[in-house]
């Protein structure tokens, strides 16, 4: 299968060529990772004769394994009987669980609950026990305590301070009333995989003899719960290829642990490391400024990227006194590239945090010119923000009922 080969620079191909034992492929952003891991997978299964059945590829979003599995495919022989297992780490959890969730008691006709699901059964547990938390503070901490395996007994008997313990109350009524119901929420998904394969030895050597080639992409964002799972999936065999840029962990938050990449290759002893430091991407004056920024990041490998496509424009630094005058001038800028013939599908603004999004977005309607909002709630549909500006209507206006009844109850009264 030369065509798999052939697009590839001389450090994807030797990752791509590397067959047994584990792997570490650190790379940059736009470094091809994750061409080179679908280049991988489509070479195990065209050139080296693996059986696609015996492969699994994990990553983290529905469209990430859906663009993955068009790359891989196309590079596969068209004759593949059995379409390798690409997906998600809560797809395959769900897969898994269908099959073998009775090894814990329970029947596969679980139904899964969704984020929403999880909260509205939170509220009803909290006026229950007369608990008055932040909801999504709540959700987020059983969400933590599953990705810790924290069961709700030891949570309970862990709890020191008293909002703690009113979680763990409610945890465990969560947790009974989700079992007795036969629902499974997202965290579940991942946490009883685990269970299960953790408990029942000859299960976990059979499905590790399965899945006896592993890949997974964005590995940066595992949490320690995912590293279980991959630990144990891959025991039989070792052959565990994982794809991650430890300068693009952003998910800490979210419970994903930077150490997974940096102790890889502590913990499988004689993992081979491989760096692809080549950006496809950007031009060299934007790279040269990421690696200035990145180079203060305190926990990282390191790397330093360099680009293929050579010179190009130096990167402007706008100063701005605040920004609404930062807004405008953007604005003003995308006008010109507009009048310039610059296609609007060509140009991006990016911002850090959600929240950033208002003055841009009022800089932008001033200005006249359109955008298209990606990922955001806007600014004016924000609950919160809905709820100030009925408060300023009633004020302004006594009889504007519509309003009066969105904040009659908010903040919560009697
Ligand atoms: N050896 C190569 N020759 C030419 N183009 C390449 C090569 N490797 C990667 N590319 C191109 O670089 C771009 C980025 O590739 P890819 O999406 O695989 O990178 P990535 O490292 O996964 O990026 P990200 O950090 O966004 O996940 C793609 O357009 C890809 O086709
Ligand atoms: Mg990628």
């Amino acid at each position: 299968m030369e065509t798999i080969l052939n697009g590839l620079n001389p450090t994807q191909r030797e990752a791509v060529e590397h067959i047994d034992g584990a792997m570490l492929i650190l790379a940059g952003a736009g470094s091809g990772k994750t061409k080179t891991l679908t280049s991988r997978l489509a070479y195990l299964v065209g050139v080296v004769g693996i059986d696609p059945a015996n492969t699994l590829t994990l990553t983290f979003t529905n469209k990430a394994a859906a663009e993955m599995r068009e790359r891989a495919l196309k590079l596969m022989p068209s004759k593949v009987s059995y379409p390798p297992l690409l997906c998600t780490f809560h797809k395959f959890g769900l897969l898994f669980l269908k099959f073998h969730i009775e090894k814990l008691g329970r029947s596969n006709a679980f139904v899964i609950i969704d984020s929403d699901d999880k909260k509205r059964l939170l509220r009803s547990i909290a006026k229950e026990l007369k608990i008055d938390l932040n909801l999504s503070f709540i959700a987020s901490e059983i969400s933590k305590y599953k990705n810790s395996l924290l069961s709700p007994e030891i949570v309970l008997e862990k709890a020191e301070l008293p909002d703690y313990k009113k979680i763990a109350n409610i945890y465990a009524r969560y947790q009974a009333n989700i079992e007795e119901n036969n629902l499974v929420d997202f965290d579940d998904l991942l946490m009883l995989t685990y269970r299960i394969l953790s408990e029942n030895n000859e299960l976990r050597k059979e499905t590790s003899n399965r899945y006896k080639y592993i890949m997974v992409d964005e590995y940066q964002d595992t949490n320690e719960l995912q590293f279980q799972l991959l630990e144990l999936l891959s025991s039989e065999h070792n052959n565990l290829c994982v794809v991650g840029d430890d300068d693009q962990s952003i998910y800490g938050w979210r419970g994903a642990n930077i150490r997974n990449i940096l102790e890889f290759s502590n913990h499988f002893k004689t993992c081979k490391t491989v760096k692809l430091e080549t950006n496809y991407r950007s031009t060299d004056p934007i790279l040269k400024a990421a690696n200035t920024l990145i180079e203060h990041n305190s926990t990282r490998l390191g790397k330093k990227l360099r680009s293929h496509k050579g010179a190009g424009e130096a990167v402007k630094l706008l100063h701005s006194l605040d920004e609404s005058m930062e807004a405008k001038a953007i604005a003003k800028e995308v006008q010109k590239l507009l009048d310039a013939g610059t296609h609007p599908d060509e140009i991006a603004v990016l911002y850090r945090i959600n929240a950033l999004s208002r003055s841009l977005e009022e800089g932008f309607t001033k200005e006249g010119v359109g955008f298209k909002l990606i990922g955001g709630m806007r600014f004016y549909e924000r609950a919160e923000i809905k709820d100030i500006i009925s408060y300023l209507r009633v004020l302004s206006n006594p009889n504007d009922d519509f309003s009066l009844i969105r904040i009659i109850n908010k903040p919560k009264r009697g």
